[in-house]
């Protein structure tokens, strides 16, 4: 059985930073929660050893987590990800988050280690606004690895895209992109400010709402997070490139799928909240937003890690939206952040 914190969420799910270096240097980039101070990124031996990665995760399934994704600075960056994907518990999904651009060498490699899906950041399909906003000249590569990716049946793939005054005018030419192509998913993701600076980049996720219910065929409103799903079909005038990946001579899938990450507006979101967090020096956190913790895993014993994660579990409290707070040993509403722009963006 999951553990449950105070707020009624059980934690079914932990990411798992495996390292903060990265070959990109997106103009948004949160920083896993540490914000634009990235500076000199931390030396590879701060890092957790493939080792601990790999007992953190063996005593986190004995709490029933199910789930587990990696993610960065860029994940693909560590030499033994092969490996530590290949060694995961049995029975718990493993996924990533990834800049792509490792994918053409290692797609294959990582489904057959048994990763089950990744994520791929990708806020536009133009080259140019690419590289401007990644800070590198990728674009190829990040196309290539997600086509390989498919290759390799790790489908879904969701592309990330941040959604930010920078990149609101790239979200047509994004949705036409899943829409056109096979396999593709759209996760919109609302700008975190407070975290990598750039205040005047916060645009109204709303505008994007109502932009897509016009675009799209059919809405869902999903249980988890509250969220809505958008269905898109092929805009015939819409000039895309096109993936050729997966089976090309199947049947193209008649819509392209578009989700919105919002945690601002949408007052449920961090009410349900089912992940912890860990960095890459290996400290259990109960939230991206919060920095309240802990000691380095590589010092503890598997009853010392039991301990720390109990311990994490207890502490979370929702950071944004209408949860409650404890007040003179009572529940009561928390209007504190309600009008906060801050926010706990998240991927799944
Ligand atoms: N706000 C929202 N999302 C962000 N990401 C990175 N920085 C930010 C930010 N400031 C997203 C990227 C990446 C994912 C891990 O987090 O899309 O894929
Ligand atoms: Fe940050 Fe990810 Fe961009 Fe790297 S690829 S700079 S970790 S957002």
């Amino acid at each position: 059985m999951p553990l449950e914190d105070a707020h009624g969420r059980a934690v079914t799910g932990i990411r798992v930073s495996l390292t903060d270096r990265c070959n990109f240097d997106c103009v948004y980039c949160h920083n896993e929660g540490l914000g634009d101070t990235r500076g000199p990124m931390d030396p590879q031996d701060e890092e957790m050893t493939a080792d601990e990665v790999i007992r953190l995760l063996d005593v986190v399934r004995e709490f029933g987590v199910e789930t587990a994704k990696f993610t960065g600075g860029e994940p693909m960056l560590r030499q033994d990800l092969v490996e530590i994907v290949r060694r995961a518990p049995d029975g718990m999904e493993v996924s990533m988050t990834t800049n792509g651009t490792f994918l053409p060498d290692r797609a294959a490699a990582l489904a057959d280690a048994g990763l089950e899906r990744v994520n791929v950041s990708q806020d536009a399909v133009d080259p140019d606004a690419f590289a401007e906003l990644t800070r590198s000249g990728a674009y190829d590569k990040v196309i290539e690895g997600v086509e390989a990716a498919l290759g390799a049946g790790l489908a879904p793939v969701k592309l990330n895209m941040v959604v930010m005054e920078p990149t609101a005018g790239y979200v047509p030419q994004m949705v036409d992109h899943v829409a056109a192509n096979d396999g593709l998913q759209l996760q919109l993701i609302e700008y975190m400010p407070e975290i990598a600076g750039h205040p005047e980049w916060a645009i109204d996720i709303d505008r994007v709402h109502d932009w897509l219910a016009d675009r799209a065929d059919r809405v869902e409103r999903r249980e988890m997070h509250g969220r809505r799903r958008y269905y898109v079909g092929e805009d015939a005038d819409a000039e895309t490139p096109t993936i050729a990946a997966g089976d090309p001579d199947g049947p193209a899938a008649e819509y392209g799928m578009v989700e919105i990450v919002d945690p601002v507006e949408n007052a449920e979101f961090c009410a349900n909240c089912h992940r912890v967090r860990v960095t890459h020096d290996g400290q259990f956190k109960g939230c991206l937003n919060r920095h309240d913790d802990h000691r380095a895993m590589g010092e503890m014993s598997r009853e010392e890690i039991r301990t720390a994660f109990r311990e994490t579990v207890a502490s979370r409290v929702p950071y944004y939206g209408e949860y409650l707070v404890e007040e003179d040993g009572e529940w009561v509403r928390n209007d504190r952040y309600v009008d906060q722009p801050i926010s706990t963006a998240d991927d799944d």
